[in-house]
């Protein structure tokens, strides 16, 4: 059946999103419209020093402004045993207020808990902390040298947090010595932050049972619920997490702040509910960024441009904690797809991470786990390297592409790839965008001394944590979960353990279920992120949702289908052998006139069931049995200034192939997203720190978030090779165009300036950036 003839709002189909009516209507429920009798807010006072002791804290003024209730400090903590916070990967622990000495700036030192929001902020700016400076180390280089020694309280009495490599070391060396071409580039993936629209908060209070009743911005709801008892010791029974509506979340939301643990502390001490909302500066200075990877990509290749070897070190600046949100057995996130869409003999990739007086994070912003910064390695390096050959970078690219009959595909990194089909996916986008005429439209223009620039990315992505062989988060394996009831009516409800935070969820989830059991999807509802009624789940980053709670919701809709089909078999009066499943609904075999609908069966369910078991419900823990690799090839077309520097992207194609799609107006949304995303970072967003550690990026007036005007237009398209282990065929896709365009822009802006002699340059090229590039090219040919 096509798509176009499916009698229902089911996989495939551009329904509409269900959410949105409440949301653009203003009625989403976010955490600060919560209020509740009797609540305090919390402020937190923060370090103006990136390095410095604490030599005195003095709460006595703060205490005499009005409204204020109490102050707490570390050392308070410190003494209730709740000083010091476990990071997500468990390898490191985070001052939950600074005890002793601050190690970046913003740091949180000392929280004041007020009647109003206005005197918790006096109180905060009333509280006196002296400061003794110390030496500063806000370059990951510096760190190597341990100078400055930034972690005293650490066993290992260095700045060096871990080295982890993956690969053939030996024999990349090897292969990489003999190869006839090879090039060396270093690489850097600047400090971004993923900036939600809404910032990160939370209410904490303890009802008259004595149950932490705990509201917050968590795309893992479940997992703040087992490590807040693991952390407080509370028992997990008498915690309750819940997320409402999320306002973005792009992994940000992942971890566990210190605001959190401070307005519980603050809930329990003072009987009250607290609240807290960090303000946008607090989000930009303190909360998880991502990226600031410095990546030494080298690659060898034939002289005609089969690629050899390919070897990737990488030092990375993790900030004052370890605090990545990474699954426990890859500190390095999931670096090892650095191969890309190219069958690479042999490869070898290490990553060595260093603290720095900076905030923690290198979460995964968007990304499933440094799955970006090794797209970006890759895709400029391809780009680098068909420039050292000489050679067309489709060219390249196709010659080396692994082949559609190679899948499933073990890449020399260690991965399976499921599927793909990357020639085809690359034709589509370059017929889209008339390589072939640009081609010709550009080598006019280089005639003329116009800068015009064609970038490529054709990337492979590996999404959909994880497998529990492999991927764990504080010990918990990371599997989905669902769970379907459908009423008497046939209306119905889903529950997983995935938490939407805008990526439609209350829409596709209900198509998967109208997929499978053939009903309405407009009466099926979903509900996430309440721990008391969600099954347990690892929540919604990485793009894991479709690949693993997806999946989940398909299996849990066949355990019921296959439920129905005995109550169906009572209704049509045969052998439950001799019923099918065929077009939405039950059938006797053969006989296309008797069939009875999934909602008579479900009436069926409470009230003539025979010898059945009433109900109709089910439940499914699904743990994939690998990642999904959804891929695309994106082709970005841009023009610059000479006199300014100013680029211009004139067009820009994505063709992106995620298995099976469940709803492509959502796939469309999503990929308009990230794009943008991919082109703030590639053009305009950097967190900087000065040499003496100070953030120079603590609002949206220096943090710069594109706007509808700076914003290109997209164009898209897809191409579909299906997941052949998804039980629907669907692979992840929400981070696809975070990861893939960023390599397409900066590819495009240095084809742009390539007849000026300039190999590369790191992001963000913003305009002085490329007018600097220009002039000292132009200065050196001159010379
Ligand atoms: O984990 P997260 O929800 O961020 O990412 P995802 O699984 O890639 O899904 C993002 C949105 O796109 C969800 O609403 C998905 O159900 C939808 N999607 C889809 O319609 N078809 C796919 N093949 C993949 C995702």
């Amino acid at each position: 059946m096509s798509i176009q003839a499916k009698p229902l709002h089911s996989v495939g189909v551009h329904m509409k999103r269900k959410e949105d009516p409440r949301f653009i209507q203003g009625k989403g429920h976010y955490i600060d419209d919560l209020s509740f009798p009797g609540m305090l807010y919390l402020s937190l006072v923060r370090s103006t020093y990136p390095h410095a002791e604490i030599t005195n804290i003095d709460i006595s003024e703060a205490m005499k402004v009005p409204g204020v209730k109490a102050v707490i400090t570390g050392k308070d903590l410190e003494a209730a045993g709740l000083g010091w916070l476990p990071t997500f990967h468990g390898f490191d622990k985070q001052m939950v207020l600074a005890i002793g000495k601050v190690l970046f700036q913003y740091q949180e030192v000392a929280a004041v808990f007020a009647e109003t929001r206005a005197a918790a902020v006096d109180g905060a700016e009333a509280v006196q902390v002296d400061y003794a400076p110390l030496p500063v180390v806000a370059d990951p280089f510096a760190s190597k040298t341990d100078k400055t020694l930034l972690r005293p309280d650490r066993e290992s009495k260095t700045n060096h947090i871990f080295h982890w490599e993956v690969g053939d070391k030996e024999g990349t060396a090897r292969a990489m010595a003999s190869s006839p071409k090879r090039i060396k580039q270093r690489l850097w993936f600047q400090r971004c932050h993923p900036a939600p629209l809404e910032p990160c908060g939370c209410v904490a209070y303890f009802d008259t049972m004595g149950r932490l009743q705990f509201h917050v911005t968590s795309q893992a709801p479940h997992v703040y619920r087992t490590a807040l008892s693991l952390v407080t010791g509370i028992p997990e029974d008498k915690i309750h997490v819940m997320s409402s509506d999320l306002g973005g979340g792009f992994g940000n939301k992942v971890p566990v702040y210190p605001g959190y643990v401070c307005a519980i502390v603050g809930a329990l001490k003072l009987g009250r509910p607290v609240k807290w909302i960090e303000t946008r500066t607090e989000n930009l200075t303190s909360t998880g960024f991502a990226r600031d990877y410095h990546m030494d990509v080298e690659i060898g290749a034939t002289a005609d441009g089969n690629v050899t070897a390919l070897h990737v070190a990488t030092t990375a600046d993790h900030g004052a904690f370890d605090a990545a949100a990474d699954p426990s057995k890859y500190p390095a996130g999931i670096f090892g797809i650095v191969t890309g869409s190219y069958s690479f003999p042999v490869a070898h990739a290490e990553v060595d991470a260093y603290f720095t007086n900076k905030a923690p994070g290198g979460i995964a912003y968007r990304c499933s786990f440094r799955v970006t910064e090794a797209s970006y390695a890759i895709e400029r390096g391809m780009d680098i390297l068909a420039d050292e050959l000489g050679m067309d970078a489709v060219e390249l690219r196709k010659k080396n592409f692994i082949r559609k009959d190679q899948f499933p595909y073990p890449s020399a990194l260690g991965f399976t790839y499921d599927s793909g089909d990357y020639h085809k996916t690359l034709d589509v986008a370059l017929e889209k965008i008339g390589y072939t005429a640009l081609l010709k439209e550009q080598a006019d223009k280089r005639a003329r001394g116009e800068l015009m620039g064609i970038g490529l990315s054709t990337f492979t992505e590996v999404v959909g944590a994880g497998p529990s062989k492999h991927f764990d988060i504080l010990g918990i394996k990371m599997f989905d979960s669902a769970e379907i009831r459908i009423h008497p009516t046939g209306a119905g409800i889903v529950r997983t353990g995935t938490k939407s935070q805008g990526q439609g969820h209350e829409t596709t989830w209900a198509q998967i279920v109208a997929e499978e059991l053939g009903l309405d999807p407009q009466t099926i509802m979903v509900e996430e992120g309440d721990t008391d009624t969600a099954p347990y789940g690892l929540g919604t980053y990485a793009s894991r949702s479709t690949p693993v709670a997806g999946a989940a919701i398909t299996m849990a809709a066949r355990r019921i289908r296959e439920k129905a089909r005995k109550i169906a078999a009572h209704l049509l009066e045969v052998g439950e052998g001799d019923v099918e499943w065929t077009d939405y609904k039950f059938q006797v075999k053969g006989v296309p006139a008797k069939t009875v609908t999934m909602k008579e069966v479900a009436f069926a369910a409470y009230t003539n069931m025979a010898q059945n078991e009433p109900g109709l419900e089910a439940t499914y823990y699904y743990d994939p049995p690998n990642m999904t690799y959804p891929n695309g090839a994106y082709v970005a077309v841009v023009d610059i200034d000479r006199e300014t520097g100013e680029t211009k992207v004139r067009r820009f194609v994505a063709v992106d192939d995620c298995g099976v799609v469940i709803n492509p107006m959502i796939v469309e949304g999503q990929i308009h997203g990230g794009l943008t995303e991919g082109f703030a970072m590639a053009f305009i967003q950097e967190i900087q720190y000065d040499a003496q550690g100070n953030n120079l990026n603590t609002n949206f007036t220096d943090y710069l978030v594109p706007t509808s005007l700076e914003t290109p237009h997209w164009e898209t398209g897809n191409t579909v090779t299906p997941s052949p282990h998804h039980p629907m065929g669907a692979k992840g896709v929400g981070e696809s165009p975070n990861v893939g365009s960023p390599a397409a822009f900066v590819n495009a802006v240095i084809d742009a300036l390539s007849p000026l002699g300039v190999r590369h340059i790191d992001m963000p090229l913003t305009r002085d950036k490329v007018w600097r590039a220009i002039r000292d090219a132009e200065a050196k040919k001159k010379a």
